[in-house]
């Protein structure tokens, strides 16, 4: 068997021996990705291929399959136990990934200390780099296995049965197979299949840590999303302490659930209260409102803040963090047709706190009214809390669980909750706060 690469596009499939911008098959730019060949020495009888069934591709009944029990592994950090949907399968591969600096390293070196004997891959950093942030986190006797390569080939061939593998980070990983560079799509992709092809074999856990670029995809992106078992992301506001953990795909288990850390000097640690965790000391402000936003089951208090300025510029400024800036727009077209508010003369700066990133529509009125609040310059109560979907009517609409969302804030001492059962519109919300 020999090896050799070359460029396939991923969009219609066009081959080329060397790389190009622009596929001049399908006119795709940047589809081009390196991939590795295998030509196989052929011999006279291989090349005749009879269509009759092949050993192995016979079907089974779905009834007469064998029911078994995913055995799971605890990982011995509940906050992530919980996001795997009840700890790891053997044989589960594990996409972890995040911005640097975010504590990807630091959770995979506790959960290393709590798996017993790991294999862990640095190719991001020294092994002794690794050992400075491992008496940091007060890991002791382990029996962790450190292994400073990045040839992928080569880590493979050390993999004999560890309890896991880990992987800091996939980026790093090269195959010689490839002339690509370390990061790069093809490198990526033939790296983590290699990977997952012997622990799958071999049915031992692998953590792969992936970093994000500045646009929010793992680098070598979809590409690994698909072919791993599990992708987690984590996230919070790095000059903050607290830490989400969110899986986004997951094939053993929900994907709606939501670990909570917190980054402290002895490494992260689970927060299972995690109702207040994202809401800063009240404050009597304009531009401040509470909202109850799910995760997975249980719901969460967020402070939503805005800032409205009178603007100098012709288009005004609309900058949106931890929300969608098209929801945005949506809501200050909203506010200025249905509640006849100027926006159009006013930069618009809106802010979840504790950089959590909410994609529930629950948070429009919160929004909505957090943008009131700062045109009045008159406080919401910090006893308040908004939940509710807001329509291009400027109705507001009901959202799933709100019952248990008002429950859950009333038990977190909320006097009132402004939803679709009190008002039916928003402008009458809003004209609530003049
Ligand atoms: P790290 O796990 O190295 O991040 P990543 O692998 O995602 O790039 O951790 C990054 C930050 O966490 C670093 O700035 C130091 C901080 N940190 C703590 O606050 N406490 C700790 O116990 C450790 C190990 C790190
Ligand atoms: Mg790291």
């Amino acid at each position: 068997m020999a090896f050799h690469s070359k460029y396939v596009c991923q969009q219609c499939g066009y081959e080329s021996t060397g790389w190009l911008g622009k596929c001049p098959n399908c006119g795709t730019w940047n589809s081009l990705v390196e991939t590795v060949v295998e030509t196989q020495v052929q011999n006279s009888k291989s090349k005749v291929k009879s269509f009759g069934t092949k050993a192995g591709s016979t079907s089974v009944k779905l009834s007469e399959i064998k029911q078994t029990t995913t055995k799971r592994i605890s990982t011995k950090i509940s906050e992530l136990d919980r996001v795997l949907g009840g700890g790891l399968v053997p044989g589960q591969v594990v996409l972890i990934a995040g911005e640097p600096g975010i504590g990807k390293s630091t959770l995979l070196t506790q959960l290393a200390n709590n798996l017993g004997d790991v294999l862990y891959v640095c190719g991001e950093e020294s092994a002794t780099q690794v050992k400075v942030r491992a008496d940091r986190l007060g890991v002791k006797k382990s029996n962790i296995e450190l292994l400073e390569n990045t040839d992928v080939d080569s880590v493979i061939e050390v993999i004999e049965n560890p309890a896991a593998v880990i992987v800091d980070s996939i980026q790093t990983m090269t195959t010689g197979n490839l002339t690509g560079m370390a990061g790069s799509v093809g490198q990526v992709r033939e790296c983590a299949f290699r990977l997952l092809k012997v622990v799958k074999e071999k049915n031992i856990p692998l953590f792969l840590v992936g970093h994000v670029t500045k646009e929010g995809t793992v680098a070598g992106p979809a590409v690994l999303a698909h072919i791993v078992d599990t992708v987690l992301w984590f996230e919070g506001d790095k000059t903050l302490t607290t830490r989400i953990l969110r899986a986004v795909k997951n094939r053993f288990g929900p994907t709606d659930e939501v670990g909570v850390f917190e980054m402290e000097d002895k490494g992260l640690i689970p927060v299972a209260n995690i109702d207040k965790a994202f809401l800063e000391k009240n404050k009597n402000v304009s531009g401040s409102v509470v909202t109850s936003i799910m995760q997975g089951t249980r719901p969460l208090l967020v402070e939503i803040q805005a800032l409205v300025v009178p603007t100098k510029l012709a288009i005004p400024r609309r900058i949106a963090q931890g929300i969608d800036s098209r929801r945005l727009e949506l809501l200050l077209a909203v506010l200025t047709r249905r509640c006849g508010l100027p926006l159009y003369d006013f930069d618009v700066f809106v802010n979840v706190a504790g950089g959590l990133r909410v994609t529930e529509p629950a948070s429009d009125l919160a929004v909505a009214l957090a943008i009131a609040s700062a045109y009045f310059d008159k406080p919401v109560s910090v006893k308040t809390i908004a939940i509710g979907e807001v329509g291009l009517l400027g109705e507001i609409r009901e959202v799933v669980a709100q019952e248990k969302r008002v429950k859950e804030a009333r038990r977190l001492g909320f006097s009132f909750a402004i939803t679709s059962k009190e008002f039916k519109f928003v402008n009458l919300a809003v004209r609530g706060i003049r």
